[in-house]
C-alpha cells in the first residue's frame, strides 16, 4: 500500500477515535477512556497532521495529575461501564492528593510525556507556539519525575518501582509469572468485560485476574499512600522499560529546559539523578548471562533472567555501553528475528512460557517496536531498525491497525488479521510516525 494511502487511513482512526472532551481512546469498546502512555504516542501521531489535538491529548491528561505529581494510568473522563475495573473500583478519592474534579485510577505507567514533548517540538512547524505550549506544561512532567524519584526509588539507586504490571505497560507478561506464585489471592467477583469483546485465548486468565485485582485492594487499604505500598505490595520490581523511559524522558526535559531558558535549578536536579539512573540500569539490570537487561524483582530480592522486548529498551535511553549494544543487537536477532518471525515479539520465542497469540506473551506491539527502532537507530544498527520498522509496517498494511500481531509470519497469514482492538491509536499513531521518519 503506498504511504500516503496508509498514512490516510491512521489519520481517520485517530480521528475517530478523538472524543469531543479532548482525548483520544485506545480502541472502541475495548477501552473507553484515557490512557496514559496511550496518550503520549497518539501524541506523537496527531502532531504530523493536527498539532491542536496532540496538545489538547496532553492537556487533558495532566489536567488529571495528583497534587503530589503523580499521572494516573487512567482517567475516566466520562461514565461508561463497558470496562473493568472502573472508577468506581479504583476510587482514587481515596488518596488525599488525587484530583476532586475527576475520577482517575491509582496505578501509573511508564513516564513517556517527557520525551514526546521533545517529539512535538521536533515535528512542529511553528516551533513559538509549541514553546508556549511547553512552557505551561513541562513543569507538570518535571514534577512527575521527582514524584517517581522521591517516592518510588526506595534504596536511592536511580531506579524506580512499579507496584502493579499493569503500571509496566506489559500487563500479562511471563515475566510476573514467579511472582504470581508468591501471592494466593481470594477468587473474587467480578465481570470482566474485555472479554465480551476479545475472544479469552487472546487475554489474560481470570485467575490472572485475581492477582491484579488482589494488588489493587491492598493498595486501597493504605489509600494509595506510596510509602505502605512499597513496605506491603506484593508485587515491587524494577523494570527496565519503564526506567528507560524514565531516563529517555529526562534527556528529553533537560533539552527542552535548556532551549526554554533559565532553569538551572531543575537541569542539574535531572542530570544528577539521570546519572545515577544510568549507572544502576547497567550495574543491576543488565544480566551478562542472557545477553539482554531483565526484570529484578525488589520483594523477593533476586532477579527475573527473562528475555521480553523491554529487555532492548535501554538501548532507547543510551544506556549501554557499545560492547552491550552490540550483544543486545545479537541476542535480538538470534532468539527474536529468525527469518519466518516479525520483530520483536514481546516475549522470547524460544521460552516455554511463549504464546503467539496472548497479549505480552509472544505477539508484536507496535509501540515497543517503535521504542526499539529509536534505540537500534541510535547506536546505528541500521540494518536491523530498518527490518523493525519494516517489519511494523508490513503488519499494519496487511492486517490493519490492531492492538497486537502474531509474530508467526505464516500464521499471521493465516489469520490474515490481527488480534485484540481493532483501529487502535497507537498502532496508528506511531505509523504515521515512522512513515515520516528519514
Ligand atoms: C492494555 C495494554 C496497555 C495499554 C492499555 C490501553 O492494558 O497492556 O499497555 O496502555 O491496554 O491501550
Amino acid at each position: 500500500m503506498a504511504d500516503k494511502f496508509l498514512i490516510d487511513k491512521a489519520k481517520t482512526v485517530l480521528n475517530q477515535n478523538f472524543q469531543k472532551k479532548g482525548f483520544t481512546i485506545p480502541s472502541k469498546n475495548l477501552y473507553p477512556f484515557q490512557w496514559k502512555w496511550d496518550s503520549g504516542f497518539i501524541a506523537i501521531g496527531f502532531a504530523h497532521f493536527d498539532m491542536e489535538k496532540a496538545k489538547k491529548e496532553i492537556n487533558s491528561l495532566l489536567n488529571a495529575q495528583w497534587k503530589n505529581g503523580f499521572i494516573p494510568h487512567i482517567v475516566f473522563h466520562t461514565k461508561n461501564d463497558s470496562y473493568f475495573p472502573g472508577a468506581d473500583f479504583h476510587k482514587s478519592s481515596l488518596h488525599p492528593q488525587s484530583p476532586a474534579h475527576i475520577d482517575t485510577s491509582g496505578i501509573t505507567q511508564p513516564p513517556v510525556l517527557g520525551f514526546v514533548l521533545e517529539k512535538l517540538y521536533n515535528i512542529a512547524d511553528d516551533k513559538e507556539d509549541v514553546l508556549n505550549f511547553l512552557k505551561n506544561q513541562i513543569d507538570k512532567v518535571y514534577k512527575n519525575h521527582k514524584y517517581f524519584y522521591s517516592k518510588r526509588d526506595i534504596n536511592n539507586e536511580g531506579l524506580v518501582y512499579i507496584y502493579h504490571n499493569w503500571e509496566s505497560g506489559t500487563d500479562n507478561s511471563p515475566v510476573w509469572d514467579d511472582i504470581w506464585k508468591t501471592m494466593n489471592p481470594p477468587r473474587y467477583k467480578f465481570e470482566r468485560k474485555d472479554t465480551t469483546h476479545v475472544d479469552y485465548s487472546q487475554r489474560p486468565t481470570d485467575r490472572e485476574y485475581d492477582h491484579y485485582i488482589d494488588i489493587i485492594e491492598l493498595a486501597k487499604k493504605f489509600n494509595y499512600d506510596d510509602h505502605k505500598i512499597a513496605k506491603h505490595s506484593p508485587f515491587l520490581v524494577q523494570d527496565p522499560l519503564f526506567n528507560s523511559i524514565l531516563i529517555r524522558s529526562n534527556e528529553s526535559l533537560i533539552k527542552l529546559y535548556k532551549i526554554l531558558g533559565g532553569n538551572e535549578e531543575k537541569i542539574k536536579y535531572l542530570k544528577s539523578k539521570n546519572e545515577k539512573s544510568l549507572t544502576s540500569i547497567n550495574e543491576k539490570l543488565y544480566n551478562s548471562s542472557i545477553g539482554a537487561y531483565s526484570h529484578f524483582d525488589l520483594r523477593n530480592k533476586k532477579n527475573i533472567p527473562l528475555i521480553c522486548s523491554s529487555s532492548f529498551s535501554p538501548l532507547f535511553c543510551g544506556a549501554p555501553d557499545f560492547k552491550k549494544a552490540q550483544r543486545l543487537k545479537n541476542t535480538l536477532v538470534e532468539k527474536f528475528g529468525k527469518e519466518d518471525y516479525y520483530l520483536c515479539s514481546s516475549f522470547d520465542p524460544e521460552g516455554i512460557q511463549h504464546d503467539q497469540k496472548k497479549y505480552w506473551r509472544g505477539p508484536v506491539w507496535i509501540n515497543l517496536n517503535w521504542i526499539l527502532y529509536q534505540g537500534f537507530k541510535r547506536y546505528k544498527f541500521k540494518e536491523t531498525a530498518k527490518r523493525i520498522k519494516n517489519d511494523s509496517l508490513e503488519l499494519v498494511d496487511k492486517f490493519g491497525f490492531y492492538e497486537y500481531f502474531n509474530p508467526s509470519k505464516e500464521n499471521s497469514k493465516k489469520n490474515n488479521k490481527g488480534y485484540g482492538g481493532e483501529n487502535f491509536s497507537w498502532s496508528a499513531a506511531l505509523t504515521i510516525d515512522f512513515l515520516h521518519e528519514k
